[in-house]
């Protein structure tokens, strides 16, 4: 029905244990289906580079870097995840699907840090690496950090290495980054839908879909 059509780009945005990966695939699937030529990606980590700088970025010891370090390496890895395979795939009419983008390090250098990086930073930092480019569609999904940090900590025991960085700070800084996603969502509703993650699989990709159909009228 779309195939053809310019692709959209869509991110998926939450706290820990919010679901975005599942609901991602899921999504895709549904694109897939529709006959919508759909790459599926990730940051940090979408690509050969970004792989190398994620394990950098997401296990270890929590305090082995500032937020402003953090902050230039997530944004080393969006610009390098833009050029390889974000533009590259949107030209070529596909939609992109991406777990994170820019929102998740203002959420967690800024809010989750209560405030200790200049917003200034991130903002110049978004000029340069993405210049005027956004998504077409953010899909916040909610949830109360309490509920996230267990999704996240049962899945994490089951790998070899522990991405486990970030979950190692503590509620404070998990809540900080939840109520700064809610106040982005709140300064950008015609590009943010929230959604109550906290509920099955099934019922939160039908709302999923029905936000998507709608926006872009499929
Ligand atoms: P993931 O667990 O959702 O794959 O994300 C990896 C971790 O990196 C997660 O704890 C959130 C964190 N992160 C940031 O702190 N800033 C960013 O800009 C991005 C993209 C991720």
């Amino acid at each position: 029905m779309m195939a053809g059509t310019k692709g959209k780009f869509i991110t998926f945005e939450g706290g820990e244990g919010s679901g975005k990966s599942t609901q991602l695939r899921l999504l895709s699937d549904y694109l897939t289906k529709m006959g919508i030529g759909n790459v599926q990606t990730k940051e940090p980590g979408g690509t050969d580079v970004g792989l190398e700088l994620r394990r950098v970025l997401v296990t270890g010891d929590k305090d082995k870097m500032d937020a402003v370090a953090e902050a230039l390496l997530y944004y080393a890895d969006r610009r390098i995840h833009l050029t390889q395979k974000i533009w590259p795939a949107l030209a070529r009419g596909e939609w992109v699907l991406s777990d994170r983008f820019a929102d998740s390090t203002v959420a967690y250098q800024y809010y989750g840090y209560e405030h200790k990086i200049d917003r200034r930073l991130l903002d110049d930092l978004y000029a340069v690496a993405v210049g005027d480019f956004k998504p077409d569609l953010t899909i916040l999904l909610d949830l109360p950090p309490e509920i996230g940090l267990k999704r996240s900590l049962k899945k994490a025991s089951g790998m070899s290495v522990k991405e486990l960085r970030h979950e190692s700070r503590g509620l404070v800084f998990h809540d900080n980054l939840r109520k700064g996603y809610l106040k982005m969502a709140k300064a950008e509703p015609e590009r943010f839908v929230v959604l109550n993650a906290d509920k099955n699989m099934a019922e939160l990709n039908e709302e999923i879909i029905k936000v998507v159909t709608e926006r872009f009228g499929l």
